[in-house]
């Protein structure tokens, strides 16, 4: 179906909004219940079509999850390990969660590769490389991938790109590996502190998440355990950027102000008036923005889920910004969405260039992938007249309830 977010744009925002838990953490922490052998219960769970989905496989391996508002109690007691040759699988990339998780527990895994945003490619060469040093062996058939280990033994696995979902599913797959696992090059994100603090309180013993190299030392069981997600730092820094575009005064509350301090040096170098809290960020009206460059990188850098919501504000901005994209070369497709509303981008695998100045105005726009739509949210709220973005269930997928909290901030949205 598609579903459509209309805004009547050029409206200020003001008022307080409240950021949800991390999708990111979340999405890692849904799949690794396979490895309790008692009840898990999650707080502060975000409501996005993503859980929705992973919910929907945890069902399929009789995995029982009970949701009381935005917490979840989730009794994997009677797990069944059936394969997951399921269409559901394909509909996002954290479905791969469950390779590392079931081959930990069960060392035998059989699904469909991963879907997810269409970026670019996405390989999982890395995965699964770390899978077979701990001494799985992959078989590959079209969509369907089958790992199996007699035994998991702990080794060092060095990462030739600090890729978030590589370093999660190799801590999913070595917490019950004989000895010791160490992940060099190991991505950094808050992501993967929020993991392995919750593997942790499982009795899991993992050290060094945060940093580039974590040891994983294997255990026999993992117990149950409590615990709240942290906030969502890209939500946080949507909602900056939208602040920053077409506020007079907002603040963001529930930050991690550390998460994004990527975000707002680059904003205050913009001009973006900025104040902060311990947990939250107010963003007042500014004027006469100026252009800035930014290169996108792996925590703690500009992390490239905010690329394409920056572009948006940057079509405000005096003079020329550059963005070059290192981590997908592909996601540049608001690019041509944000030029059919009077922006000025020239784009190219790897890089984008955006011609400051130039306001928008409201047309049919469609969001390709998420964050895509985020940035087309924000150039919505930004334009002059009506904006109607086509196949919004992608910012569905990672964005909760963003048209009652954009509602809640005087947007005229819908
Ligand atoms: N890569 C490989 N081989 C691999 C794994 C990754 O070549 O085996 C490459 C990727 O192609 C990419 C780079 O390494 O060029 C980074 O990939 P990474 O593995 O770090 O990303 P991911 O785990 O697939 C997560 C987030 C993304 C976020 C990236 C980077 C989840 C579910 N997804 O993806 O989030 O952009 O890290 O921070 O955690 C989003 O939320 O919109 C989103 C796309």
């Amino acid at each position: 179906m598609n579903e459509i977010i209309k805004i009547h744009g050029n409206k200020k925002l003001n008022g307080e909004v409240t950021v949800s838990s991390c999708k990111n953490s979340a999405v890692a922490i849904l799949p690794s219940v396979v490895l309790a052998s008692e009840i898990v219960k999650l707080y502060d769970v975000p409501e996005i079509e993503d859980v929705k989905v992973l919910v929907k496989l945890l069902g399929l391996l009789n995995i029982d999850v009970r949701a009381n508002g935005d917490e979840l109690t989730i009794d994997p007691t009677e797990i069944c390990n059936v394969d997951l040759l399921d269409d559901d699988v394909m509909r996002l990339r954290a479905s791969y969660y469950f390779m590392g998780a079931l081959l930990g527990r069960f060392k035998h895994v059989k699904m469909y590769s991963p879907g997810g945003c269409n970026l670019g490619p996405r390989p999982i060469d890395l995965h699964l490389k770390g899978f077979e040093a701990l001494g799985a062996t992959i078989k590959q058939d079209g969509n369907i991938i089958e790992i199996d280990a007699e035994e998991l033994k702990g080794t060092d696995i060095y990462l030739d790109f600090a890729s978030v979902g590589a370093t999660i599913n190799i801590m999913l797959a070595s917490c019950f590996a004989q000895g010791r696992t160490t992940i060099e090059n190991a991505a950094k994100e808050p992501e993967i502190i929020d993991l392995s603090s919750m593997l942790n309180k499982m009795g899991a013993h993992i050290r060094g998440a945060g940093t580039s190299e974590i040891t994983i030392d294997g255990v026999f069981r993992l117990k149950g355990c409590i615990h709240d997600i942290i906030p969502d730092r890209i939500e946080a820094g949507t909602y900056i950027i939208a602040a920053a575009a077409i506020g007079e005064d907002v603040t963001i509350k529930n930050v991690i102000p550390q998460h994004i301090e990527a975000l707002t040096s680059k904003l205050e170098e913009m001009g973006v008036k900025l104040m902060q809290g311990p947990d939250y960020i107010r963003v007042l009206e500014s004027e006469n923005l100026k252009a800035v460059d930014i290169i996108t990188q792996p925590f703690p850098g500009f992390a490239t889920d905010l690329q394409q919501p920056l572009t948006s504000l940057m079509t405000k901005a005096i003079g020329t910004s550059h963005i070059e994209e290192t981590i997908y070369a592909e996601r540049f497709k608001h690019c041509h969405e944000l030029n059919q509303m009077g922006a000025n981008i020239q784009y190219k695998t790897g890089s984008s260039t955006i011609h400051g100045g130039t306001p928008l105005h409201g047309t049919d726009i469609f969001a390709t992938d998420l964050r895509c739509g985020a940035a087309l949210v924000i150039a919505g709220l930004m334009a002059d007249g009506e904006t109607n973005i086509h196949n919004a269930y992608h910012i569905y997928r990672g964005y909760d309830s963003i048209v009652s909290k954009l509602q809640a901030l005087g947007a005229d949205i819908e």
